[in-house]
């Protein structure tokens, strides 16, 4: 038993940000039905190609635990499988450009009227307003939702992460909007529409940031590095380096080896419960009672000194020594870990954290697993589909089509 077996999901997704979404329904348990273009599929299908004639990583990595159909649903038995796929599911599940739904027939009232029990659940770049009719991928939506502005050095430009809060992200909010509306749905008897905007969740994941907008009215932040440091604030939230910038000062220091490896790097943060251990491990006992470093106040302008004397301890020890130092002083310290020791590590394998998974076009290759651990549905990560492998199975089975109704489909070119 899975949370959400019997859910049927018509995932009318494509690129990253509502495959994301679909694939964690998938993980839960969800029947997911991924409809895509006939001889064309998802576009990502065929980005950045590691092995010729095979679905790319891109593709495989964000659609497992879906089945896979074709369907052209702009010829007229397209709209009509379509149209029946609605009346037979619970949530539909789209990220298309702003008004392509409408454009192919199917508008918010029209899909209501077909099934008044279904989700409509969407990601936009933007919510109503000036820029809601436009495109958005993954980097214009940390920009517009305050991540960029934020992210980087103080002398340097904006910056956008590695981490995609744009488009997995939203997914994410998008699924947390659609367990919600099907629990709601419990009591109601009805659908509704879930919106889940890329700027709006890159800004949700930005709230600490407006935190400090409104913070800085009252005076400089002082726990930012540029306080000490004696650079004025502008009227707006700066770029903080690799300041933690909450209430327990914390930064990237150098490990032994940064010279040569560009991840021999910990992040190490100086909580005041812990502050004597600190002092202690970093051959600063003295700074236990000194007016000037022995508060949290007191520390907050002297920054540059206090990580300086801890960075001089840490590039003595490697990122893995630091910790196994650090941990049972209960101070807080994390290795900067490379992608390849990430896809390395024994314990992301025992989690289904990293699961390998096998391909029939592509053989063997790493994934993310689901993240969420739910202790009484059990994930097990299926590969992705390719184009159509389910279209068949699905017209037959979900929705009833004889194998004649599917040829003359398939001469159409509708499928
Ligand atoms: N059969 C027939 N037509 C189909 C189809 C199918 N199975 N699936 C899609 N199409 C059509 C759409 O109806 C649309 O046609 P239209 O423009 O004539 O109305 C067309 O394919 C293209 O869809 P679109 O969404 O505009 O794709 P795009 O490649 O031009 O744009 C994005 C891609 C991501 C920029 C855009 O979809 C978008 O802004 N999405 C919302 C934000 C988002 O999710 N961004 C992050 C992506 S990771």
């Amino acid at each position: 038993m899975k949370a959400l077996e019997g859910i049927k999901i018509l995932d009318f997704t494509h690129v990253q940000s509502g495959p994301t979404c679909t694939q964690l329904l998938g993980f839960f348990g969800a029947d997911v039905i991924k409809v895509e273009r006939p001889g064309v599929g998802d576009a990502t299908r065929k980005q950045l190609v590691d092995v010729e004639g095979a679905d790319s990583l891109y593709f495989t990595m964000l659609n497992h635990n879906k089945r896979s159909i074709t369907l052209n649903t702009k010829t007229d038995s397209g709209k009509n499988v379509l149209e029946k796929l609605v009346k037979e599911c619970d949530v539909m599940v789209e990220n298309f450009a702003p008004g392509a739904l409408d454009r192919m027939g199917f508008s918010w009232e029209r899909i209501q009227e077909l099934n008044p029990r279904i989700i409509l659940a969407s990601v936009k770049g933007f919510g109503p307003g000036p820029y809601e009719d436009c495109k958005v991928y993954e980097n214009i939506a940390q920009c517009a939702g305050g991540s960029a502005s934020t992210t980087g050095f103080r002398d340097g430009v904006p910056l956008v992460t590695g981490a995609q809060i744009g488009d997995s992200g939203t997914g994410l909010h998008l699924a947390l909007g659609i367990v919600t509306a099907l629990f709601q749905r419990e009591k109601s008897g009805k659908g509704q529409k879930v919106l889940a905007p890329m700027q709006d969740g890159v800004l949700n994941l930005c709230r600490v940031k407006l935190r400090d907008q409104q913070r800085l009215d009252k005076g400089p932040l002082k726990e930012y590095s540029q306080f000490g440091e004696g650079h004025e604030f502008g009227d707006a939230t700066p770029r903080a380096g690799n300041d933690s910038g909450g209430g327990q000062p914390g930064r990237i220091l150098k490990c032994k080896g940064w010279e040569t490896d560009p991840n021999a790097y910990t992040y190490f943060i100086t909580q005041a419960a812990v502050w004597k251990n600190v002092c202690d491990v970093i051959g600063k006992p003295e700074w236990k009672e000194h007016e000037d470093f022995a508060t949290p106040a007191a520390r907050l302008p002297r920054l540059n000194e206090v990580f300086g004397a801890v960075e001089e301890w840490t590039k003595t020890k490697n990122k893995f020594d630091v910790m196994e130092i650090c941990n049972p002083l209960n101070i807080p310290v994390g290795p900067i870990l490379s992608m390849k020791e990430i896809a390395e590590e024994p314990s992301l394998r025992d989690t289904g954290t990293i699961v390998e998974v096998d391909h029939p076009e592509r053989g063997k290759y790493l994934t993310v697993g689901c993240p969420i651990k739910l202790s009484d549905s059990p994930v097990e990560v299926e590969r992705s589909p390719l184009l159509g492998e389910h279209t068949e199975e699905v017209l037959q089975q979900v929705l009833g089509y004889s194998s004649e109704d599917i040829d003359v489909m398939r001469t159409d070119g509708a499928i």
